[in-house]
């Protein structure tokens, strides 16, 4: 079966003594639930100290190499020295504001899978390609060009995000129908290049305003096995109410 998870991103918020506190109150009392927080890089070692058990602390992005001349950048081992223990790999923002195509995200995919790193692949469409309905064939494309070249031994377990960009901090949430449309086609695409057992084994969360009022709903959903949260993993009691949604 599919690992439940429950993962905030906190993208570029919060400042040291608020990291501090937010993890203070975030806990997680369900024995079979992962939840994973990503605050920025250079909070991951504090919140990695003061998290609760049953807490990860991951990392926003990494670079694909282990060291070197690489002014400004960070790399899963140094990430991983400090308290990462998985990494969040191809979010929209990263693809929309950072240049990073399907051919770097797949070079990312490989970095994590040679250092045995966690991560969580995300895709998502944009508006204008949900508007010509051509949403599966787009996320298909994400997953093939960045994903799938993985053999099943390495597939097995991983975990995907589906986070249609126009949903992501629009309030405009994917109703539990296009969430779960989306993510059995992603399952059966696993099954078709995979097997049975691969694409039982694959996590596949959904983002994009998800939140303490529409995530037990959401997560109701056979192919949804949890979320990725922004906005609303910034409220401790918002992002718990969350986990207890399953
Ligand atoms: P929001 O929950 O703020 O829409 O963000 C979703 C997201 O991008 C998580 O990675």
């Amino acid at each position: 079966m599919a690992q439940k998870i429950v993962a905030g991103n906190w993208k570029m918020n919060l400042e040291l003594n608020e990291a501090k506190d937010l993890i203070k109150g975030i806990k997680n009392s369900q024995d079979d639930v992962r939840v994973i927080v990503f605050p920025s890089s250079v909070f991951i070692n504090v919140v990695a100290e003061g998290k609760n058990d049953n807490v990860e602390v991951g990392t926003q992005n990494f670079h694909t190499e282990l060291k070197g001349a690489f002014t400004g950048e960070l790399s899963i081992s140094q990430l991983r020295s400090a308290g990462a223990t998985v990494g969040l790999i191809g979010h929209s923002e990263r693809r929309a504001f950072f240049s990073e195509g399907n051919d770097l995200i797949k070079i990312k995919v490989n970095a994590a899978v040679a250092n045995n790193f966690d991560f969580i692949f995300c895709c998502g469409e944009p508006l204008m390609i949900r508007e010509a309905g051509k949403e599966l064939e787009f996320i298909k494309m994400q997953l093939e060009e960045s994903l799938f070249h993985l053999t099943k031994e390495q597939m097995m377990g991983k975990v995907i995000a589906y986070e249609p960009v126009w949903a992501i901090g629009t309030g405009m949430t994917a109703s539990s129908d296009q969430a779960e449309r989306m993510h059995r086609a992603i399952r059966t695409w696993i099954h078709e290049r995979y097997d049975h057992e691969t694409a039982q084994n694959v996590s596949i969360l959904y983002g994009g305003s998800c939140n303490q009022d529409n995530a037990k709903e959401l997560f109701s959903c056979p192919n949804v096995d949890g979320g990725l949260i922004g906005g609303a993993s910034l409220k401790g009691e918002a992002f718990c109410t969350i986990i207890d949604s399953y």
